[in-house]
């Protein structure tokens, strides 16, 4: 059964409250961008020019009150953004702490004042790959749930907006319940809190924003979760970003203080020319590299072992010494982690005395 509201009468409902600009309706003024009407869940882009964010963040607060308030609604949600990616809005935004300055190779430092942690985080790790489908999110699902073997308190943010995957690779579904405080509270799964983009905002959707509203629309929800508290602060949140060096990447390492960034590869030449350039990109912004995952290094021969070589091998290893970064490990194709992924039982919580698993508690005892 739907019962969804129809979109005439949510508009409706936004039209009450006024824009403070031009006296409209939001509606009518044409605020209410990328509307998502779907199975309980009612939610836009409030999308405002930088200097407006103050102004309008109670005008978001009303507008997500109003959804939520509409009958058959049960979770609403409204993203207040900017039109070119400005600071987020102050009823959003934990309070700004300095950044982690990275040492640029050309011994420049570059620090990025204006991103944000959210409360009680210590660390936040990006793991990236300028190429698509080299396993980061595999890689992230797993590195996580290494973590948190290690006895570390650690979140997962799924990040990537238009190919969101951690619903499936750690096998959270259903939509976040909230704090009183309106914060989103993570997921719990395998010791891991995670949160997906997925959970949020529907993929098809996403895939009409542009890419400044995407970004801002990330780092909102990051910011927009219950991570942690006085009493349980999270030692490290993964972040699993989309592939690129675009937008979303620049967006989040000005406005998220991010403490370091793994890159991950597969062997192949034209992988391995993605590592560069990723590598260029968080140097730009002052993200530190903690060093290159080789991903889908060889695939050991199913009856004696020894490794195939199926891409190539060692190119990663060899492009990290190049650039001067450092090289953490390599990881075989698995079949196990794969199936693992598909399941929603990360390798690394489902079968930790794997050889694949042991790799992977290496490579995080390595990152911490
Ligand atoms: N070492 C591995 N052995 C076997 N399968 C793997 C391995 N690493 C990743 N895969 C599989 O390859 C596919 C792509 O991996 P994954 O989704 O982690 O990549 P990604 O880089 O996050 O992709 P995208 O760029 O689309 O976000 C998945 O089906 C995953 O299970
Ligand atoms: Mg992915």
């Amino acid at each position: 059964m739907d019962i969804t509201p129809s979109r005439a009468a949510v508009l409706q409902a936004l039209d009450a409250i006024k824009d403070p600009k031009t006296g409209q309706g939001l509606s009518a003024a044409g605020l209410v961008r990328g509307l998502i009407l779907r199975e309980g869940r009612a939610g836009f882009m409030l999308e405002v020019a930088v200097a407006d964010t103050a102004l309008y963040a109670p005008v978001r607060d009303s507008a997500q009150a109003a959804l939520a308030a509409l009958p058959g609604v049960k979770q609403a949600q409204v993203v207040l953004t900017t039109e070119d990616a400005g600071p987020p809005s102050p009823s959003a935004g934990p309070t700004p702490r300095k950044a982690a300055v990275a040492p640029d190779p050309k011994g420049e430092l570059r620090p990025t004042p204006t991103a944000t942690r959210p409360d009680h985080v210590k660390r936040i790790i990006a793991v990236a790959s300028a190429k698509g489908g080299v396993g980061k999110s595999t890689v992230a699902a797993n590195l996580a749930c290494a973590f948190a073997r290690l006895g570390l308190n650690v979140g997962l943010m799924d990040a990537d907006i238009y190919g969101p995957s951690m619903p499936t690779m750690m096998g959270v579904f259903g939509q976040p319940r909230m704090t009183a405080d309106k914060k989103m509270i993570p997921a719990e799964a395998h010791g891991v809190k995670v949160t997906s983009i997925g959970l949020i905002v529907e993929p098809d959707n996403a895939m009409i924003w542009r890419g400044p509203m995407a970004s801002s629309a990330v780092v909102q929800l990051i910011n927009e979760v219950a991570w942690a508290s006085a009493q349980a602060p999270m030692d490290v949140l993964v972040l699993d970003l989309p592939p690129g060096t675009g937008d979303i990447l620049l967006t989040l390492s000005q406005k998220i203080a991010m403490d370091g960034a793994v890159i991950v590869s597969t062997p192949q030449a034209v992988a391995l020319a993605d590592v560069r350039r990723g590598a260029a990109m968080f140097r730009k912004v002052g993200v530190e590299v903690l060093g290159v995952i080789e991903n889908m290094a060889y695939f050991p021969d199913p009856s004696t072992g020894a490794p195939i070589e199926i891409f190539g091998r060692g190119g990663a290893r060899a492009m990290a010494a190049e650039i001067g970064l450092p090289f953490l490990g390599e990881l075989p194709i698995d079949i196990a982690l794969r199936q693992g992924g598909d399941i929603g039982a990360p390798l690394v919580a489902s079968h930790p005395d794997s050889s694949v698993a042991k790799a992977f508690m290496e490579l995080a005892r390595k990152i911490s």
